[in-house]
């Protein structure tokens, strides 16, 4: 199978996924309540104007936790557009749901996943994807990227098709390491992506370069 690792952009922010979409670093966007608190506008108009941005799948998170109320908003959101992709809560109510929706062909993204057996209920369901939380893990002082791996060789296993985004991306080695053990995706606030470009080695020889061309008096 022919793979390309998936560069998501977390956020709820058009001008700044307008931005990294110039170097083909917006493959997808997820978005969460939280991510659209800061944004500070309206939820439609945010979630129709990164729709129609990005062709890639772009996550939409429901607001509630019954699988009645969870039902009711997943449909509106998939009205808002075709690459809409429903992101459900790893639940119980969330798993029945994603279960239901996957079987009509709507994409599901189950958000929150902490543990494997988290990550095996969400590829029983029918998932699209999976969105284990790297970052706050690490925060809970349990290694997020042994989740990653953990993850991969359990799907790999079974051939499960469930995609493995990472989620709650808090550094450059947070995307390396998802690199190296296989994740299918990563999703990460831009500020994250802008850093990779970034090493103090790169901007110590590009100055040297600088110095010597202006030293020698030529133009290209
Ligand atoms: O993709 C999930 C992400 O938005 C959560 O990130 O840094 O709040 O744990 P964080």
């Amino acid at each position: 199978m022919v793979y390309e690792m998936k560069f998501f952009a977390d956020t709820a922010s058009v001008k700044k996924i307008a931005e990294l979409k110039t170097i083909n670093l917006v493959n997808g966007v997820t978005t969460n309540p939280s991510l659209i608190l800061k944004e500070g506008k309206d939820f439609h108009k945010i979630a129709r104007e990164i729709c129609s941005l990005v062709s890639g799948p772009v996550s939409l998170e429901v607001s509630s936790t019954s699988i009645k109320e969870m039902r009711v908003e997943a449909n509106k959101l998939i009205e808002i557009s075709d690459n809409v992709v429903v992101k459900l809560p790893l639940t119980w109510d969330g798993l029945k749901l994603c279960r239901e929706l996957s079987d009509k062909g709507i994409k599901v993204n189950m958000t929150l996943c902490f543990t494997l057996n988290q990550a095996l209920l969400a590829a029983k369901a029918g998932s699209h994807f999976v969105s284990p939380f790297v970052g706050r893990l690490d925060d809970s002082n349990i290694d997020g990227i042994e989740l990653i791996k953990k993850i991969r060789i359990t799907y790999d296993n079974y051939q499960f098709n469930t995609k493995i985004l990472a989620a709650s991306i808090r550094s450059q080695e947070h995307i390396e390491r998802c690199a190296l053990v296989g994740a299918d995706a990563i999703t990460a606030p831009p500020e994250i992506l802008h850093v990779m470009a970034d090493h103090p080695l790169t901007e110590k020889g590009l100055a040297k370069f600088l110095e010597d061309w202006a030293k020698s008096n030529q133009k290209i």
